[in-house]
């Protein structure tokens, strides 16, 4: 049987709008926020602390954090690639540090200009202030299921990443699909990998929708029992260093398949809705959630 209950991690603020060109104000930002802790979301990914050179459109983060109206309860994540981020998001109170890192040695290289073991000893510090500070910690594995650069993605790669990020005392693991291909039938065998590795609990499945493929895939990780799912309002996104790869699944989407389904999130769709109509008017163009389009045109 199927999670009765799930929890939403919302994305927007930060993998939605980190590859922007055009620059959006920490305003506009800070009341996307707001107005998606208003919905009800238990944890918002609200920034990032990376280098300005590489991801010109998070250099706000701190502006936001320090914008935003917090609301009791809900956790306010930020990325966070090594101990400068990890100031950053300290200085300006993120309860959730994320460490981001990938099962395929040619992405961490594109994204953040290491290899994977290189990676986890500059986490390894990140983790240790982290506990030290209180903070929450959660870890990306990105290329999960494929990568833009090498292809093919096995299993054990999977595997030895989620044990590493697991040893470095990581609450919660996130396996990603960066580029959005992974179809249903591949995702119980990744999901299985990470789940002889890490507890069921704590892991989550993070979608990009470029192939149309994110519901059937968290469909297919809910039969064997995930129960965290990452999405961003309006579908917005996409990761600067993976080309061609289009926005997270979309929220609204998201949602509306659970609320179909009978399981609880404890998110107000009409809330998120008009968040995504509020974002998709600043940015000029159109939602690209069919389910925010369609209760947008009743
Ligand atoms: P590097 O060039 O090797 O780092 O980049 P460096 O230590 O040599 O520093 C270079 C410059 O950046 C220096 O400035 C540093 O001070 C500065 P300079 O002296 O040249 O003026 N710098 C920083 N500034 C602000 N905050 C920091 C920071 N660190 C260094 N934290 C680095 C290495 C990791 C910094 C770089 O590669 C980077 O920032 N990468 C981030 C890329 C990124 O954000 N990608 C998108 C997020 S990941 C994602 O979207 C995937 C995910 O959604 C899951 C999925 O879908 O797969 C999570
Ligand atoms: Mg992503």
């Amino acid at each position: 049987s199927l999670p009765k209950k799930v929890k939403i991690v919302e994305v927007g603020p930060r993998d939605g709008l980190q590859n922007e060109k055009e620059t959006i104000s920490a305003e506009v930002k800070i009341e996307l926020v707001n107005r998606l802790s208003a919905a009800g979301f238990p944890n918002i990914e609200a920034a990032s602390f990376v280098s300005p050179k590489w991801v010109p459109q998070m250099a706000t983060g701190s502006e936001v954090m320090q914008g935003i109206t917090r609301k009791p309860g809900v956790v306010y994540s930020a990325l966070v690639p090594n101990m400068k981020g990890f100031e950053a998001a300290l200085a300006c109170g993120v309860d959730e540090v994320v460490i981001f890192g990938a099962a395929s040695e040619a992405f961490s290289q594109k994204n953040i200009n290491c290899s994977i073991a290189e990676s986890i000893e500059r986490f390894r510090e990140v983790a240790q202030a982290a506990k030290q500070h209180g903070k929450r910690l959660r870890a990306a594995v990105s290329c999960a299921f494929a990568c833009p650069y090498q292809g093919e993605v096995p299993l054990s790669a999977v595997a030895d990443v989620v044990r590493r990020l697991r040893d470095l005392g990581c609450d919660e693991i996130d396996i990603a699909d960066t580029i959005g291909v992974a179809t249903a039938n591949q995702v119980r065998p990744v999901m299985e990998t990470a789940i002889r590795e890490f507890h069921i609990e704590g892991l989550s499945g993070h979608f990009h929708d470029t192939y149309g493929q994110a519901l059937a895939n968290i469909y297919a990780s809910l039969e064997v029992g995930i129960s965290i799912y990452h999405s961003s309002v309006a579908g917005l996104g996409g990761c600067p260093y993976a080309k061609g790869a289009t926005g997270n699944v979309a929220t609204e989407d998201v949602l509306y398949m659970m609320k179909g389904l009978g399981i609880e999130t404890g998110v107000d769709l009409d809330a998120v809705s008009d968040a995504g109509q509020f974002i998709s008017r600043h940015l000029g163009r159109k939602s690209v959630s069919r389910v925010g389009n369609a209760l947008a045109a009743k």
